[in-house]
């Protein structure tokens, strides 16, 4: 293909892909994640409070950096939940800078499984309004935007008690096969 030709063709087809999502982020270095990339969370891993899994498979280091006591950067392919409507994922390196390469997930969750409301990086909004980059970014830097406890992150508004019982009626795993 002449040199012009190409170049008038990558324009296009980047200006297409940043049409399909409102936010900016670097998609050559994006997972491709859709609603059945989310388990219920009883498939997943617990560590402490959340949950966690691996996209491309390596639980391993994603167990590893979570278990941690001094933090650590999550691998590509992480996933994180603490409640099953909202969800981190991380792309790789260098997709988007400003929130460690990680995207929010907010979902609505039923027993036909998980759908995407909203997902996005510094701009999404969960169901009580909060925006979770904001208080995600309060966590110390070793801590990989994880709020864990202590981290230094703004409270969640509901209660221990109020996170349990969310994640022990994760709809999702009612499903039938
Ligand atoms: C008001 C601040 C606030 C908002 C808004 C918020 N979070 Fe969090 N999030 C927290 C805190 C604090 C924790 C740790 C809770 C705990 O275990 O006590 C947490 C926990 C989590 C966890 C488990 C891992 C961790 O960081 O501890 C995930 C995943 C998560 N939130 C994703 C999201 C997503 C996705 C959104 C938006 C859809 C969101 N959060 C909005 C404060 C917030």
């Amino acid at each position: 293909m002449p040199f012009p030709l190409l170049k008038k063709t990558l324009l296009l087809s980047s200006v297409l892909l940043l049409a399909g999502q409102a936010f900016t982020a670097d998609s050559s270095k994006q997972l491709e994640i859709d609603e059945n990339s989310f388990d219920c969370l009883g498939a997943m891993t617990q560590v402490g409070e959340f949950f966690v899994s691996n996209l491309l498979g390596n639980l391993d280091e994603t167990v590893a950096v979570a278990s941690s006591e001094t933090g650590g950067k999550y691998p590509v392919g992480s996933m994180v939940s603490l409640i099953p409507s909202e969800v981190m994922v991380k792309h790789q390196d260098g997709w988007n800078p400003e929130t460690n390469d990680w995207e929010f997930f907010e979902l609505s969750v039923s027993e036909m499984g998980s759908k995407i409301a909203v997902r996005g990086t510094t701009e999404v909004v969960n169901q009580f309004g909060g925006n979770c980059f904001g208080c995600h970014t309060l966590a110390r830097t070793e801590w990989d935007l994880i709020c864990g406890t202590g981290h230094g992150c703004a409270p969640l508004p509901i209660t221990r008690e109020q996170i349990h019982a969310m994640q022990n009626s994760d709809p999702r795993c009612e499903m039938k096969e």
